[in-house]
């Protein structure tokens, strides 16, 4: 891992942990929750943008991890949602209260508004495409929007924040890795490169174990669960790609550092065959049935 990254704070997952720079993970992980939820907040001067802001349990959670960075509420002046599910957006009232700002504006895409209105949401409720897909702050600094159309929802996005190069991908890269195991910056072992093939006939309990545990089975497994295909994953990879990030914050596991790791991460998903309806039918195909099996 890079020197810079998270190695001068002690990883108190009960506290903020800033990631980088200006920018602090303000999560919740409870080890028996199957899936955590990564809320990130960005200081810029006397502004403060919150990204994916978590679920409406998680709320007093996050909120503490807020205050905890020394911001005032008030600070908030974004809040932004890659796509409409509950676990970004269920707490979206009650940061409209807590935050109290008048100003406040809440930004995500066209087809993801029209749902996000059902949360309640009485701020300005801004389109990407209406922004030319980026919010420039007083300073200066820029966050670009890019559009992952069905990864998974139609109107999902991803942030890059130009001035660290971190790029927020929201359920993208997300993971179910098991939760004794989590830690917020991911960790691929030497072991978890034989993940990448099938399982040999005649496999070891320590063989399934290390499957059980591995970061990258983790991703795996999740982006099989969330996204809708294959074609949706993989145009997605692609443009993560094309930009090029230093480092990838998903919404949900853990924070991918250094090209080597994103590489292989992306690499592992790219040769993905089983994703969401693409697995159902390949499982129809095997099992010669008109209808989903199992
Ligand atoms: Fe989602
Ligand atoms: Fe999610």
């Amino acid at each position: 891992m890079n020197e810079t990254i998270g190695s001068h704070i002690s990883m108190e997952y009960n506290r903020p942990i800033k990631i980088v720079d200006d920018i602090y993970w303000v999560g919740y992980h409870e080890k028996e929750d199957q899936i955590s939820c990564n809320p990130y907040l960005i200081v810029d001067q006397d502004e403060a943008i919150l990204i994916d802001g978590g679920s409406r349990p998680d709320f007093s959670t996050v909120m503490r991890k807020i205050l905890q960075v020394g911001i005032v509420p008030k600070s908030i002046t974004h809040l932004i949602y890659h796509h409409y599910d509950p676990d970004l957006c269920g707490s979206l009232p009650n940061l409209e209260d807590m935050i109290d700002n008048p100003l406040l504006k809440v930004i995500s895409k066209r087809e993801n508004n029209g749902f996000i209105r059902h949360y309640g949401c009485r701020s300005v409720l801004q389109c990407i495409d209406q922004m030319d897909r980026k919010l420039t702050l007083k300073s200066g600094r820029t966050l670009r929007f890019i559009p992952i159309p069905y990864a998974h929802s139609a109107g999902s996005f991803m942030t890059l924040d130009e001035k660290t190069g971190i790029l927020f991908s929201s359920d993208l890269f997300g993971s179910t890795t098991y939760q004794a195991e989590w830690t917020l910056f991911l960790d691929i072992k030497r072991a978890c490169h034989a993940c990448l093939q099938p399982l040999p006939v005649g496999r070891t309990e320590q063989e399934i174990l290390i499957r059980h545990t591995c970061p990258l089975c983790g991703i795996r497994k999740f982006q099989r669960q969330v996204m809708p295909s294959n074609a949706a994953l993989r145009l997605a990879l692609q443009i993560t790609r094309a930009n090029n990030p230093v480092m990838i914050a998903p919404q949900h596991g853990s924070v991918l550092c250094g090209k080597e790791e994103m590489d292989q991460v992306i690499q592992a998903l790219d040769s993905m065959e089983d994703v969401g309806i693409d697995g159902i039918l390949g499982e129809m195909k095997r099992a010669g049935s008109a209808f989903p099996v199992g």
